[in-house]
């Protein structure tokens, strides 16, 4: 069976992983950066472009250790070379320019956001193969820096039909989490509050932007829970005046408005483009209310629907893997010129 030794080094994760035949994951290390990060509020890029030159050997090497191999065995180099913060991207791809080169294997780049519609088709070493899509499908990825739609005729033909034109919807989350206090990255927390709150309790604007429109916006439903927490001059009012019931329903209101956009895009998309599958990826997919409303999407047209378990939401190098055996089936190998790339 063929093997891929995976490296993601896009943004605030270091992270290294053996994937078989595309889907079994023999290793998955990730080392996440967020102690780093954490009293800035936000990725310091040259913390994390340090730490990743740091981190990274260590983890190949127990990523290797792990699945119980070496490197000879390996049938590719994979590393995650776009989008990102372009720092970070050189410490990933130039490891992986270095392996594939003195080992003489292919190196395989991969589109990170490509690689989190992926992350459902991944599973552990005693689970089976999973489920396939059918393509053409739709596919959705929300992350702390993504919330972009495509259409995809395959794992490897990928076509962006809708973007955020500002903030990213995990951005979104973790900006609500930053007024509360709640810590960063805080989508997780904003959730978890949000369960005890009343979603109908604050009629936040649910941004769909023109009629035919696939693309989103965040910035203004930021904007409003900003004004409804503390004023419409943003201080009027301190944090420590709005009450535990009080927080806990903007948390919950915010939630609906910032999800609500993504299930009326996808029925958009559903119209204009047809899909036989609907595939959901990207850290904020680890949100129950997201999940469903995009599950409901894909029940209410008649679709299968793909997403990854908790493990393969978040930053994880199994899903650049899983995805680049797809391109290495077809042949799609990468030169050693391989350049990082911050924007795509
Ligand atoms: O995919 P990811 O690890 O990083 C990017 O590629 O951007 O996503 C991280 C984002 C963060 O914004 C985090 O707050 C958000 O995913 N997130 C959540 C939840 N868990 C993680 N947002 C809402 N609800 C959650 N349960
Ligand atoms: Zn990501």
């Amino acid at each position: 069976m063929p093997q891929i030794l995976a490296i993601e080094t896009t943004c605030d994760e270091t992270a290294a992983a053996v994937v078989e035949d595309g889907w079994r994951v023999k290793a998955n290390v990730i080392c996440s950066q967020v102690q780093l990060h954490q009293k800035y509020g936000g990725v310091v890029p040259e913390i994390a472009s340090r730490a990743h030159i740091e981190w990274l050997n260590q983890l190949i090497d127990q990523a290797l250790d792990q699945a119980g191999c070496r490197l000879p065995d390996m049938d590719g180099i994979a590393v995650a070379h776009c989008p990102g913060l372009v720092g970070c991207l050189i410490v990933g791809v130039s490891a992986a320019k270095a392996l594939a080169f003195a080992l003489d294997k292919p190196l395989i780049g991969v589109n990170h956001v490509h690689a989190h519609l992926y992350g459902g088709f991944l599973s552990g070493s005693a689970q089976g193969p999973p489920r396939m899509p059918i393509f053409p499908a739709l596919g959705i990825v929300v992350s702390g820096g993504h919330s972009s739609l495509f259409y995809m005729k395959s794992f490897v033909d990928i076509q962006r039909i809708g973007a955020t034109i500002d903030d990213a919807i995990g951005e979104a989350f973790d900006k609500v989490a930053a007024l509360m206090e709640l810590g960063y990255p805080g989508g997780a927390a904003v959730e978890k509050l949000a369960r005890s709150g009343n979603a109908a309790a604050v009629d936040f604007p649910v941004s769909l932007l023109s009629a035919d429109s696939l693309d989103f916006s965040y910035s203004g439903l930021k904007t409003a829970v900003l004004y409804r927490l503390r004023g419409r001059a943003g201080s009027q009012r301190a944090l420590a005046d709005v009450g535990p019931a009080e927080r806990a329903d903007i948390a919950a209101s915010f939630q609906r408005a910032a999800v609500a956009p993504v299930a009326i895009k996808l029925c958009r998309a559903f119209k204009r483009f047809g899909a036989k599958s609907l595939i959901l990826g990207g850290g904020v997919a680890a949100n129950e209310a997201l999940r469903s409303i995009v599950k409901q999407t894909a029940d209410d047209h008649g679709v299968p629907f793909f997403m990854p378990s908790l493990e393969f939401c978040t930053d994880n190098a199994a899903m650049i893997g899983g995805l680049a055996q797809q391109r290495l089936n077809g042949n799609l190998i990468s030169p050693l010129d391989l350049a990082a790339i911050a924007t795509v």
